[in-house]
């Protein structure tokens, strides 16, 4: 009879004692394990259901790439929600569970979310210059009224990051500034009015759409995100003299990341394809883009307490 490496009867012991506590027999786990087959690497990625989800609606060689790199886009905002989720459910600093581990954690957090945002501003290439725009002009007609503007996790994005007091439409935010009803300000966003008829204020058919599809979502997200923010942890953090350099600094170019350099590289992108046309100024969502995309004019800022009056005055120039 041969005898067990020691190591590996302790490692039974341990997968004896995890299934018994749950009151499961290690045994039938074991059987398990050699009826099943070995794991691939096609199968852990579900890489066939990936890569069957390109289905352009014309035959123009580049909307392929305008499907693909919306859907790369798309995944890096799940790994910047991944981490900011993360963020918003750790302990709130000022409580007894907060550790100066956790302030770590947060920078860390952070320091993964514009990493992410950076490698999307550094490959917006792939749209800005990587596509003919005669193609794009003609495929983009059979995609009205979808836009990225309907994109729900960018704006999953700023509701965890920024307090919606900063996110309310510019005209009216100051009067809002006070506000503590999560619902009353997520009902004057800044979105909402960027998709409206010029002329009669209607709703466009994109933001009806898009109200249609996320308002539970976006009102659960407001209500639990409430107080909880990237923000309002910084705010503490720094009103009692605990922000520390790193993060501070790491915020700083978070907001930066996600509110100018991303947004100056799509407005460029989006100058590119849409500027110069008979309508100059008709994008698939309906918005007047070149007066709603820019930084400076729509002045989200997530953390304005961690910039000067000088910087928030030339936020995007
Ligand atoms: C050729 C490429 C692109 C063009 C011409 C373009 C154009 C536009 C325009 C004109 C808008 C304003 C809303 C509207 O009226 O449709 C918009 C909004 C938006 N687009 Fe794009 N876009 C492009 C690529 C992308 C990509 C790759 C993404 C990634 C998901 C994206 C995400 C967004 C988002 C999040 C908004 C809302 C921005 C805001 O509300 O401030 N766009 N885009």
């Amino acid at each position: 009879m041969t005898t067990l490496d020691p190591a590996l009867l302790e490692r039974i012991e341990a997968l004896r004692a995890k299934y018994a506590a749950s009151g499961q027999e290690l045994i039938d786990f074991l059987d398990g394990l050699l009826e099943a087959d070995y794991i691939t690497y096609w199968d852990y990625i579900r890489l066939d259901s990936l890569l069957s989800l390109q289905q352009p609606r014309t035959p123009h060689h580049d909307e392929p790439i305008f499907i693909m790199y919306h859907q790369i886009t798309e995944l890096y905002f799940k790994l910047v929600l991944h981490e900011l989720d993360a963020a918003v459910a750790a302990p709130m600093p000022g409580t007894a569970d907060w550790t100066p581990a956790h302030t770590e954690a947060l920078t860390e957090h952070v320091r993964r979310c514009t990493r992410y945002f950076g490698a999307l501003e550094q490959s917006f290439a792939v749209m800005t210059d990587g596509m003919n725009r005669e193609q794009f002009l003609r495929f983009r007609m059979a995609l009205i009224p979808a836009s990225g503007f309907q994109s729900g996790q960018y704006r999953m994005i700023e509701m965890a990051m920024a307090r919606l007091n900063e996110l309310v439409h510019l005209d009216v935010r100051a009067a809002y500034a006070g506000e503590t009803d999560p619902l009353v300000l997520l009902d004057r966003i800044y979105w909402r009015g960027g998709a409206t008829i010029a002329a009669t204020g209607e709703k466009t058919l994109t933001l009806k759409q898009f109200e249609a599809k996320y308002a539970k979502e976006f009102s659960e997200r407001a209500v639990g995100v409430h107080g909880r923010t990237i923000s309002d942890r910084a705010r503490v953090l720094e009103q009692r003299g605990e922000l520390t350099d790193a993060l501070r600094e790491g915020l700083r170019e978070l907001d930066h990341q996600v509110n100018v350099r991303w947004p100056m590289q799509h407005l460029k992108t989006a100058g590119r394809y849409l500027a110069k046309q008979p309508s100059d100024t008709r994008a698939t969502g309906g918005t007047n883009w070149p007066k709603y995309l820019p930084p400076k004019f729509q002045l989200r800022i997530a953390f304005p307490f961690l910039w000067s009056d000088a910087e928030r005055d030339s936020w995007g120039s």
